[in-house]
């Protein structure tokens, strides 16, 4: 688990960790317990957030045909909208590392059939592909990861180059009077999601790259989307 932080703000320090290492670990055994949990209870989030990751599928511009890559699927929330979109000739391959969010993605292809939809029990972080991807989607996933910059660069490493990456996630209030209350939403993310505060999501998507635009923004800032171009 990483670091708990005293009440002042907390600033990310978006440094790379090594698999290897305890905090890492830590924080991954914890993310695969609070999932496991909440794997039982999600179908508000699944119905209260659709025309967000809606509006972000549809900002991925999927062909049919396409093959897309998903981290952090969790119970295959995006896999209808997505696997709409790419057709029977597509391909969506998603990674999750909960094994009891896999087991309710599985049962959700099982139940409609769905031949061209892969799960994959994996640390999103460090997965290997063996084809390229031409398109990927993150919603209210990578913040969650142990290595957040690590994850942005596994998956920039998976697309061909002209592809899009769109992200959902949540942050802390950016700015303005409502920062005030992040001490607490901090440590409500960090209990509700094992969310990970010494990366920063956009800064690492800025980083790695080469085009990223906020595109959408709500609850105080605190819920966004990015849309992040490779383009080589
Ligand atoms: C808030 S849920 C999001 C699920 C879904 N994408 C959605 O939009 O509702 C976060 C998911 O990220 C997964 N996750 C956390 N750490 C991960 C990691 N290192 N690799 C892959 N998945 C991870 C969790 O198991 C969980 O299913």
């Amino acid at each position: 688990m990483a670091t708990e932080t005293p009440d002042r703000e907390h600033t990310p320090t978006n440094e790379t960790r090594d698999p290897d290492d305890s905090q890492y670990a830590a924080h991954l055994e914890r993310s695969r317990t609070v999932w496991d949990r909440w794997s039982d209870y999600y179908t508000m989030s699944e119905t209260d957030l659709e025309p967000l990751r809606e509006a972000a599928i549809d900002r991925l511009e999927l062909q049919p045909g396409d093959r897309v890559l998903e981290i952090g699927c969790g119970p295959g929330v995006n896999f209808e909208r997505v696997r709409s979109e790419i057709g029977e000739q597509g391909e969506l391959v998603a990674v999750d590392y909960s094994p009891e969010m896999i087991a309710k993605a599985r049962a959700r292809i099982d139940h409609h059939g769905w031949e061209n939809v892969e799960v994959r029990r994996a640390d999103a972080t460090t997965a290997e592909f063996d084809d390229p991807f031409d398109a990927a989607i993150a919603t209210l996933s990578l913040s969650v990861m142990p290595d957040i910059h690590r994850a942005v660069e596994t998956v920039s490493q998976s697309l061909v180059p002209d592809t899009t990456f769109v992200v959902v996630d949540v942050r802390p209030v950016p700015d303005g009077p409502a920062r005030v209350l992040n001490p607490f939403l901090w440590r409500f993310l960090r209990w509700y999601a094992n969310w990970n505060p010494d990366d920063d999501v956009v800064d690492a998507l800025a980083t790695v790259f080469d085009t990223h635009e906020l595109v959408d923004s709500s609850l105080a800032g605190t819920l966004y989307t990015v849309v992040c171009e490779k383009e080589r």
